[in-house]
């Protein structure tokens, strides 16, 4: 298996979610659509352990559902409406499998940065499910993904699961000790959000050599500008072609 792999400069959110219900297979559909050769997209896992794309840690907002993904079961959940939040023509839409999500991207040629997003105190179990599942299951005509989270528990199990995995850790804020974290985890990226990064701390990162993502960035004078800095792709809900 690759150890490396050629990140694209423009990442769909979620898909496209500023166009279409995110973390669907409609939404990578339309990333594609618009141009976009790589989606981001997060996963989580129902109770009885189904690896399913989804954000937030509760139903409600994106689906016609309530109560929380760790207290449901994929029966519960795979029937679900999670189109019409966004738009009523989006109503036969579904909260996929990570599963049917690897088939989608295979089909379409897409590549990805999967995002292990667990459920609170499920961040190790969530992590090797995912690890193995891209191990598994991962389509041989794609570049290799990038996995990323929030958590750097979730990255250090995935990693033990698979060490040919390429890592990218997530931070909200850059913690003063990212460079000991980034080693920690053996992250080959660094993921952060583009309304927090000044050029002082672009050079300071990518001095060490990490590549810089950030998100989400919805304007393309914005993205021009975070290039311009040494950024080197940028999560968007709006993707675009080069
Ligand atoms: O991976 C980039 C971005 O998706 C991180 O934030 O909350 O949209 O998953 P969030
Ligand atoms: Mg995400």
């Amino acid at each position: 298996m690759l150890t490396s792999t050629k990140i694209p400069r423009i990442i769909g959110h979620r898909g496209a979610k500023g166009l279409a219900p995110e973390n669907t297979l409609v939404s990578f559909r339309k990333a594609k659509e618009l141009g976009a050769t790589w989606v981001e997209f997060d996963v989580k896992e129902t109770e009885d352990g189904v690896l399913i794309i989804m954000h937030d840690d509760d139903l409600d907002r994106t689906t016609n559902g309530k109560g929380t993904i760790i207290k449901s079961k994929w029966s519960e959940i795979k029937n679900l409406d999670a189109g019409s939040y966004f738009n009523s023509k989006f109503i036969n839409e579904k909260i996929p499998t990570l599963e049917e999500t690897f088939l989608l991207l295979s089909e379409l040629n897409l590549g990805a940065n999967i995002e292990i997003k667990p459920c609170p105190t499920r961040e190790k179990r969530t992590a090797i499910a995912i690890a193995n599942e891209i191990k598994n299951k991962w389509p041989k005509n794609l570049p290799q993904p990038l996995v990323s989270s929030f958590s750097m528990e979730s990255l250090v199990a995935a990693k033990k699961v698979d060490p040919n995995l390429i890592i990218g850790a997530l931070f909200e804020t850059l913690p003063h000790d990212w460079k000991k974290i980034a080693l920690e985890v053996q992250a080959k990226t660094i993921h952060i959000d583009h309304e927090i990064v000044n050029k002082e701390m672009i050079n300071e990162i990518t001095h060490e050599g990490y590549p810089i993502l950030t998100y989400t960035v919805n304007d393309q004078k914005r993205a021009s500008e975070l290039f311009d800095m040494g950024v080197t792709a940028i999560f968007t809900d709006f993707p675009w072609k080069e």
